[in-house]
């Protein structure tokens, strides 16, 4: 006999399970857009209804999982343990297997409309190659046929320019009037289609505004509690459904702009590890590594402050060039050595980049043959991986 229980609520539930298969859980369910406990939830169910289907697990090395199951399953669940003489972790294990087995993932993976991976490119030191990065890994990833949004999220409006585009009037609506709340109509309506090379009819831009220069000043005094770090997020969220990549163009500074930005790349509840999260572009020469220490200690600041993840998916060394001697080169292994983040990309001062820039044309529709252009899609690859 087993006990009735309330599916509408829920009670805490701890197990203890070996790291790959909760590993596993997380990254099948979010391939899915499904809860961890929603999935947990079917595995017991199918373990109970079918003796027959379950097969042991290797539970070896497990640590404590945590997950919130409808009131009065465990309890049931547990009796049925008792009665098949299972032991309760091995149920569990059993569980989560059968469910990850009845839900395969094929074919490419693609993210679930309404769960758009967020990648912003950021370090406060200027002239490393952001806008250059954001751009060209936005290319590559449409190329391969995401659809992508690049947000030129620096108020000089690089990105902006680089691509011929104008920025928006400084009365225009705007990404920072968005987040401020004072814009009417849809942040959609203020993108602009990149229709030239093998992305067009993927690629959109969300131009910069001068605007933007005072948007850390606004966050600072904003009377909404923890406005501060969703702005970004809340502004872009009905992006979400139209694309699967979200590419941050951030601006050279460290304010509460910035802030914004690293809450939007944390990893979200349910979201696969490395799903989203901020590419560093640095350069081979100790000042950046200063930088870096800087731009590191406010993620950690941020993580601990809110309990959040954000995941640093790579550095990109750029402007690389071992003729200037062995500053370089040392740096290029410091970089190495960190091993997480890895390093996924090693660019050279490439001259395709500049002639792209000055003639205002995507990188990939320019020369798409170049050795740059195939450094954007290793960064476009490495992050998809
Ligand atoms: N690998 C590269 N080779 C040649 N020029 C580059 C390279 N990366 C960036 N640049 C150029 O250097 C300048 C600064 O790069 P940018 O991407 O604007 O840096 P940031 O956004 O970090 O300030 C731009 O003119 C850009 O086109
Ligand atoms: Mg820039």
């Amino acid at each position: 006999m087993t006990a009735p229980y309330d599916p509408e609520e829920r009670e805490k539930v701890v197990a203890k399970l070996p790291a790959s298969l909760r590993q596993e859980l997380k990254v099948r369910a979010a391939q899915l857009g499904m809860d961890i406990k929603d999935a947990v939830t079917e595995g017991i169910h199918a373990w109970r209804q079918d003796p027959s289907a379950a097969a042991p697990v290797d539970t070896s090395g497990a640590t404590s999982f945590s997950t919130y199951l409808p009131t009065g399953l465990y309890a049931a669940f547990k009796e049925d343990c008792k009665a098949r003489d299972v032991a309760y972790n091995q149920g569990v294990a059993q569980s989560i297997r059968l469910w990850i087995d009845a839900h395969p993932v094929t074919g490419r993976r693609r993210p679930e409309v309404g769960t758009a991976r967020r990648l912003i490119v950021c370090n406060q030191k200027g002239g490393v190659g952001k806008s250059a990065i954001s751009n060209g890994l936005s290319q590559a990833l449409a190329e391969e046929g995401a659809r992508v949004c690049i947000v030129d999220f620096d108020p000089q409006g690089h990105l902006t320019r680089h691509l011929g585009q104008e920025l928006l009037g400084i009365k225009s609506p705007s990404l920072a009037k968005h987040m401020l709340g004072e814009a009417d109509g849809r942040v959609r309506d203020l993108l602009v289609p990149i229709e030239c090379g093998a992305f067009a009819g993927r690629l959109f831009l969300l131009p910069a505004c001068k605007d933007a220069f005072l948007l850390d000043a606004k966050l600072a005094t904003t009377r909404h509690v923890r406005t501060k770090e969703t702005a970004l997020e809340k502004a872009l969220e009905e992006l979400e459904k139209e694309f699967d990549y979200i590419v941050v163009d951030c601006p050279p500074s460290l304010g509460y702009t910035m802030d914004t930005a690293l809450y939007y790349a944390r990893t979200r509840e349910g979201e696969a590890p490395k799903s989203s999260g901020a590419i560093i572009p640095v350069q081979s020469e100790d000042t950046s590594a200063d930088a870096y220490d800087m731009l590191s200690e406010q993620i950690e600041d941020l993580v601990d402050d809110l309990d959040i993840e954000i995941a640093q998916l790579g550095f990109v060394v750029n402007l690389y060039d071992s003729r200037k001697g062995f500053v370089v080169t040392s740096s290029l292994d410091s970089w190495k050595s960190f091993g997480d983040p890895p390093v996924i990309a090693i660019i050279g001062d490439l001259k395709e980049q500049r002639e792209a820039v000055r003639l205002k044309q995507p990188l990939l529709h320019y020369a798409p043959d170049c050795e740059q252009a195939e450094a954007m899609r290793e960064i476009a690859r490495s992050v998809t991986a």
